[in-house]
């Protein structure tokens, strides 16, 4: 048996409760819920009490539509679907004053949430005062031909970093909203916090929900934060399925990839990069039996690792494991958290749900 990636469904509704710490909360579930399954994760999350979902695809939009009728779900991309985002109700980001421009006929009737550039720039509003024509021309409309203003929000770039440049976007972003609040106007959403953010700063002035992705998931934004506040609700595993004696010398692997120092063993493990392991993720360990032994070569369905005498063939080997966090990882620069769960291949793992009620 290849590698398994085990989710503990229960373990996914606590973490999504305990991160949100009592503020409402939009999920974001893009890229299938961050690899964990887009329909295991919504209604895990609407069993954590969440209302709210983020995506950027329409396709996932529709199938988080599917599952529940109440829930706001918000489409991060700006679309040209004008009817089908009205068919489903759906929520959309307003990007930009040039797409208002070309587009406002076809968004009457539409929830909108404005979206602020700021430092992170990948699409938004460059300042509030492009906002004010936006808001002069929708006063020149029939009431019938306007959109509703459901939200604000802007992403930041910079929060699970310390440079001091999250302070300055963070305030450029503060100042945009305020001008919502001089003006009167109330959107139901103001929103801009990911898992960093939020776990630096609890709930911004003026905001009305988080946006939190990573941390539903249990895995930590940034190094130093408390293990128990995000709980890994899974493991990736699979199994010794040879043991080699090596001899001093000895080559093993394409090119002699690993080459023993002295006499040692060498097991043989069922998962490879083509199952989702990062080559990167390969130049550390491995969690066998409670212990910790070094990745030596990382193969397409095969992994090298040392071992001793105190691992047998059948021995569960794990890469990642509540014991063997995926953030750790993270922070021993192996890539993003989500760059290491977006890469696991659900086509040549066996993924089990446990604890599903
Ligand atoms: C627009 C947007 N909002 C929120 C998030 C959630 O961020 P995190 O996973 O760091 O909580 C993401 C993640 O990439 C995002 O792209």
């Amino acid at each position: 048996m290849s590698g398994i990636l085990t989710i503990d469904r229960e373990k996914l509704v606590t973490q999504a409760k305990q991160v949100q710490s009592g503020i409402a909360t939009i999920a974001v579930v893009k890229n299938n819920a961050y690899n964990f399954g887009l329909e295991l994760a919504v209604r895990a999350f609407l069993e954590a009490g969440i209302t709210a979902f983020a995506t950027t695809s329409l396709k996932e939009a529709e199938a988080i539509r599917k599952i529940t009728e109440e829930s706001m779900v918000f489409l991060l991309n700006p679309t040209y679907e004008f009817e089908f985002v009205k068919s489903l109700n759906l929520s959309m980001t307003l990007p930009s004053l040039d797409y208002y421009n070309k587009y406002y006929e076809e968004l009457n009737g539409i929830n909108v949430h404005i979206e602020y550039a700021g430092l992170f720039n990948r699409s938004g509003f460059e300042s509030f005062s492009e906002v004010q024509e936006v808001l002069n021309h929708q006063m020149t409309l029939d009431e019938h031909e306007r959109f509703n203003i459901e939200g604000a929000w802007c992403h930041f770039g910079y929060a699970d970093e310390f440079d001091g440049v999250y302070e300055t976007e963070r305030q450029n972003w503060l100042d945009f909203i305020g001008h919502f609040k001089k003006l009167d106007i109330e959107p139901e959403y103001i929103h801009s916090q990911n898992t960093a953010s939020f776990s630096r700063d609890g709930l911004l002035e003026g905001h009305t929900h988080t946006r939190l992705g990573i941390g539903l998931y249990g895995s930590k934004p940034y190094s130093g934060l408390n293990n128990d506040l995000f709980m890994q609700p899974f493991d990736l595993h699979s199994t010794v399925v040879q043991i080699r004696d090596m001899d001093e010398d000895m080559p093993m692997g394409y090119g002699g990839s690993f080459v023993a120092d002295r006499k040692t063993k060498v097991a043989v493990v069922d998962i490879g990069y083509g199952d989702g392991v990062l080559r990167k993720r390969a130049e550390f360990d491995c969690l066998i039996n409670g212990r910790r032994y070094p990745i030596v070569t990382l193969m397409m369905s095969h992994m090298l690792v040392e071992v001793d005498e105190d691992v047998s063939i059948n021995d569960k080997v794990y890469i990642y494991h509540p014991e063997m966090r995926l953030d750790e990882y993270t922070f021993k620069g192996v890539g993003a958290n989500s760059e290491q769960l977006a890469t696991l291949n659900y086509n040549t793992l066996t993924k089990e749900i446990i604890h599903d009620s």
